[in-house]
């Protein structure tokens, strides 16, 4: 965690309704919940009153993004041996 955007990031709470925050997202996430259904069934985001509507959007954002870094990291890896 490098930037103050990251730490608030990972306090900041993304599905209100249960109380889970990036930080929970995130770790499940690396844990290998790479779906919004297997977050679901993990650490129970989206199953608040809202049904999702306030948290689905930002939660696929965060596991897109996660696989995103996952691809980068790999490219990385694969410029470093080839060069
Ligand atoms: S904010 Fe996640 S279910 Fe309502």
């Amino acid at each position: 965690m490098s930037t103050q955007s990251q730490l608030i990031d990972h306090f900041k709470k993304v599905c209100i309704c249960r109380s889970v925050t990036g930080g929970t997202i995130l770790k499940a996430i690396r844990g290998g919940c790479l779906s919004f259904e297997a977050l679901r069934r993990q650490i129970r985001v989206g199953t608040g009153q809202c049904g999702a509507k306030r948290c689905r959007e930002k939660i696929e954002t965060q596991i897109r993004d996660y696989k995103d870094s996952l691809k980068t990291e790999a490219e990385d890896v694969e410029r470093h041996r080839s060069s």
